[in-house]
């Protein structure tokens, strides 16, 4: 009995209601200091972002220094992007395209939407002149500008080559039989670009063709301020004179028909419809030919099919997987494809009718034969004049004068000669839309200016 008392154990134990104390002591000041600190972070975080819920991890430097955090809902894309940092990627595919640069570079230095707003990305493909070098040439000199306003975001280059399926002339891009294969290949090259260049805190892509000729330098506002998913202007050319000064170029850009749903079910299912061709006659509604140069640049036209040359889109789109098919989709591809696939994701498609921008003029392949028959008739006429002064003189020397009497008699003899023989071949290739356009009772299904 003693013995326990006198124990050691007994001892201890004297001591466990001291010690208990100190824990509950410090397990107050603990949960005190744990509330204090809870209340901190949630006045703090009201304050800076008034978004308590918002995920915000805080990573270890030591262990996790190349970690980067984006909360992707940070880039969705505003009306008002150059107010709010919108960081925009401008998609530009090159091929064979040395000689447009310059042109495209002066678009660029001239464009009001913030520069560093603005990053590039290239891709150079089966080119046989320097179009990488006079890229860097150009891309040097624009970011060692003297004025910092006119340098541009992150600049990529990227180089692929697809082999070529046709030749690079006018006519052989733009013949009907060329469009399938081509429009397959020029799908891929786009998608290899966007998905290789496109980064998280990009809220906007652009996609634009280096042969535009004419185009506002307010192009990035004034199709963003529509808030749109996807958007176009209208695309025309200029023509010389003698072909009438102006043409739509960009027959993409359409609306779906029922000629055209039509025409889509008759056809095998990897089929590609080519908008454009008289070989596929839709009875769409072109964007090219509903231009009135008076009407309202801002009115709206809901479309399906639209073309390449100049596409602002919010990055999302790109993000949640649309792309240019480089296959049959809905028996469309590339460019008409993604208007298609961007409509069947739920996503607004949206053309410009009276806000142009102007592709350069390339002359065809016919233009060009004509132009050489041209050359080549004035000079024959040249040489028929000195010969008749010739002849001329001859005649009068001597000979019994019946010119005038050929006079009389060559319309009569040669009023049944085809006089169109040897002159211009005309393929009129959009002879659709003037039907569609006489029919007087015709109405532009869904086309709405208001909407
Ligand atoms: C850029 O702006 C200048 C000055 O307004 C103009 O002279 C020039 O033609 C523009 N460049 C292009 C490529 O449009
Ligand atoms: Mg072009």
């Amino acid at each position: 009995m003693e013995a326990q008392l006198g124990s050691p154990k007994l001892f201890r134990h004297s001591t466990k209601p001291h010690k208990q104390r100190n824990y509950l002591y410090v397990g107050f000041v603990a949960v005190g200091l744990l509330i204090i600190g809870i209340a901190v972070y949630i006045v703090s975080a009201v304050l800076q972002t008034g978004d308590i819920f918002r995920y915000t991890p805080s990573f270890d430097p030591s262990s996790a220094q190349e970690t980067v955090f984006y909360d992707l809902k940070d880039y969705m894309g505003h009306s008002d992007g150059w107010y709010r940092g919108d960081q925009i990627l401008i998609c530009v595919p090159l091929r064979d395209a040395a000689d447009h640069l310059p042109m495209f570079f002066g678009h660029l230095r001239n464009m009001t939407y913030p520069h560093a707003l603005m990053d590039l990305a290239f891709l150079v493909s089966d080119s046989s002149d320097d179009t990488m070098g006079t890229l860097k040439q150009h891309l040097e000199e624009l970011q060692a500008d003297k004025d910092p306003n006119m340098h541009f975001g992150q600049i990529e280059i990227y180089e692929k080559d697809f082999g070529q399926v046709i030749g690079q002339g006018f006519s052989d891009r733009h013949g009907f039989a060329a469009q399938g294969p081509r429009r397959q290949m020029m799908a891929r090259a786009r998608n290899w670009l966007s998905s290789v260049a496109l980064k998280p805190y990009h809220s906007w892509v652009y996609w634009r063709d280096v042969d535009v000729e004419t185009v506002a330098p307010t192009i990035i506002e004034d199709l963003m301020h529509h808030d749109k998913e996807v958007i176009v202007p209208n695309v025309w050319r200029p023509l010389p004179e003698w072909l009438g000064n102006q043409q739509p170029y960009d027959l993409n850009s359409w609306q779906e028909s029922d000629g055209g749903l039509q025409l889509a079910n008759s056809l095998d299912e990897n089929a590609v419809i080519v908008e454009g061709y008289v070989e596929y006659a839709t009875w769409r509604p072109h964007l090219a030919y509903l231009r009135d140069p008076y009407g309202d640049p801002d009115t709206e036209m809901v479309l399906d099919g639209i073309g390449g040359v100049s596409i602002l889109s919010k990055a999302f789109v790109f993000k949640s997987g649309a792309h240019f098919p480089a296959f049959a989709f809905e028996k469309h591809a590339e460019t008409e494809g993604f208007g298609k696939m961007c409509k069947r994701m739920g996503y607004s498609v949206i053309g410009l009718p009276h806000y142009v921008i102007w592709h350069i003029y390339e002359p065809s392949n016919d233009d060009l034969k004509h132009m050489e028959w041209m050359a080549q008739e004035e000079t024959r006429q040249q040489r028929e004049q000195s010969q008749q002064k010739q002849y001329d003189r001859v005649y009068q020397a001597g000979f019994l004068d019946v010119k005038e009497n050929w006079d009389e008699e060559k319309p009569m003899i040669l009023r049944n000669t085809d006089s169109s023989r040897g002159s211009r071949k005309i393929d009129v290739v959009w002879e659709d839309v003037d039907t569609f356009n006489a029919q007087p009772n015709s109405k532009l299904a869904d086309f709405d200016p208001a909407v």
